[in-house]
């Protein structure tokens, strides 16, 4: 079978890193499955390896500068960009990352990532600690946002001769995901309405305390995220303690307590087909907030909780596809019946949230499908976006045989 990448336009980006080797190997490995390769190196990827490595492999020219004379005409960084059905940064250094994260144009590396419209795929490599700082995370986090896929660095032994986790992802592990990339998506939900909440809502107490749960809306995101890839009108509704940007083209609507949450999905859900629940709303709210600041004082306070509605169960009887979360920390199987039953959803997605990889603010999750109809399905431990998928095909399959009798 003909490998994804045959005949495909990759424009491979090397950045200055003493992995740039290794991106030696996986030119080869793409000119082998038949890929038209491009190779952009930045002046300091050319210190590690030469522009004729890659050329002698290629069989085509290597973009270093910005400057050089025939730059613009047959092989410029715009042309090829332009043309690129991947663009594919490998090695990524932490500067690369920042560079790409703020759109930054100075090289020929971050020209040829602005001028294009392919899919970005991007290798990191570095120290450990450059990729643990909150500064290299928060730049992965905006390009993951724009939809650009950053694969997680492995661990290991650093060419520094430090341990942890920095070093480039093995070439065959990025041809895998560069096939993946080129691989068509479904294209399922294409003039489907789905709504989707994630993170969890806050409860004021007076103007600066509230009330909330640990809920990082990431989850939500990876729904959102894989509807709005296979073709659906997206409504992202978003808890206040969500964290990091929601993704990009979709429709987000903040919302702060659980009332917010449930006029929004009701106005939300007119003209929508599916309903994805990954939100926690807070069960109850404070009976009477204070408008002031409640001061420091000796004697105890009592707060009188009043509690909020089952948003869920408060739409029972809208027609379209609902799909609730239960988190769990015991009786998993037994309280998720107990959901699908009392809220009236097709699917409840349970996770018990103290079984490791799963929960709040991992990036996996390890779930169990429970359905209306009493049929029940462990999925493995998966990344998040995998199980968004596994949850919208099965939307897909429920949209596809219309509302229940
Ligand atoms: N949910 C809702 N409205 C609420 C609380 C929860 O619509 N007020 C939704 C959640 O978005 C989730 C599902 O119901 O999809 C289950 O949430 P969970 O917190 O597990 O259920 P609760 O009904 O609050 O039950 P409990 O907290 O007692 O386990």
């Amino acid at each position: 079978m003909n490998s994804p990448v045959a005949g495909k336009n990759v424009v491979l980006c090397v950045t200055g890193s003493i992995a740039a080797f290794k991106a030696v190997q996986l030119a080869s490995d793409l000119v082998k499955a038949g890929a038209l390769v491009d190779v952009v190196m930045t002046e300091a990827a050319t210190k590690f390896v030469t522009p004729l490595s890659f050329r002698a492999i290629t069989h085509r020219p290597v973009v270093t500068d910005l400057w050089a004379p025939d730059a613009e005409l047959e092989i410029g960084h715009v042309t090829i960009g332009r043309r690129a059905e991947a663009v594919v940064v490998a090695p990524a250094t932490a500067d690369a990352i920042a560079r790409l994260a703020l759109g930054l144009a100075a090289d020929a590396v971050g020209t040829t990532a602005l001028a294009t419209t392919a899919p970005l795929l991007v290798a990191p490599a570095m120290e450990p600690n450059m990729w643990a700082h909150p500064a290299t995370q928060a730049n992965v986090a905006v390009l993951r946002a724009r939809g650009a896929e950053v694969m997680e660095p492995g661990e290991g032994r650093m060419a520094s001769g430090h341990l942890g986790r920095g070093r480039l992802p093995e070439p065959p592990e990025i041809l895998a995901a560069i096939d993946r990339l080129l691989t068509p998506r479904p294209r399922d939900f294409a003039g489907c309405h789905v709504v989707v909440t994630a993170g969890g809502t806050q409860e004021p107490i007076d103007p600066v305390r509230f009330i909330g749960n640990r809920s990082s809306g990431k989850m939500g995101f990876a729904v959102a995220e894989a509807a709005r890839d296979r073709g659906a009108r997206v409504t992202l509704i978003v808890g206040a303690s969500a964290v990091g940007p929601a993704p990009s083209n979709v429709e987000v609507v903040p919302v702060a307590t659980t009332l917010d949450l449930q006029s929004a999905v009701q106005a939300a859900i007119v003209d929508a087909d599916a309903l994805v629940m990954a939100a926690a709303p807070a069960d109850f709210r404070v009976a009477a907030a204070s408008d002031h600041k409640i001061k420091r004082a000796r004697d105890e306070i009592v707060l009188r909780l009043v509690p909020n509605p089952d948003v869920l169960a408060s739409i029972a009887d809208w027609p379209g596809f609902k799909v609730g979360f239960a988190a769990e920390t015991d009786d998993l199987i037994a309280n998720a019946q107990q959901k699908v039953a009392s809220k009236k959803v097709d699917l409840i997605v349970a996770n018990d949230v103290t079984a490791p990889g799963s929960g709040f603010g991992t990036d996996t999750n390890q779930v169990t499908f429970v359905f209306a109809d009493g049929r029940v399905e462990p999925k493995p431990l998966m990344p998040k976006r995998a199980v968004a998928d596994a949850i919208l095909d099965v939307v897909a399959t429920g949209l596809r045989r219309g509302p229940a009798p």
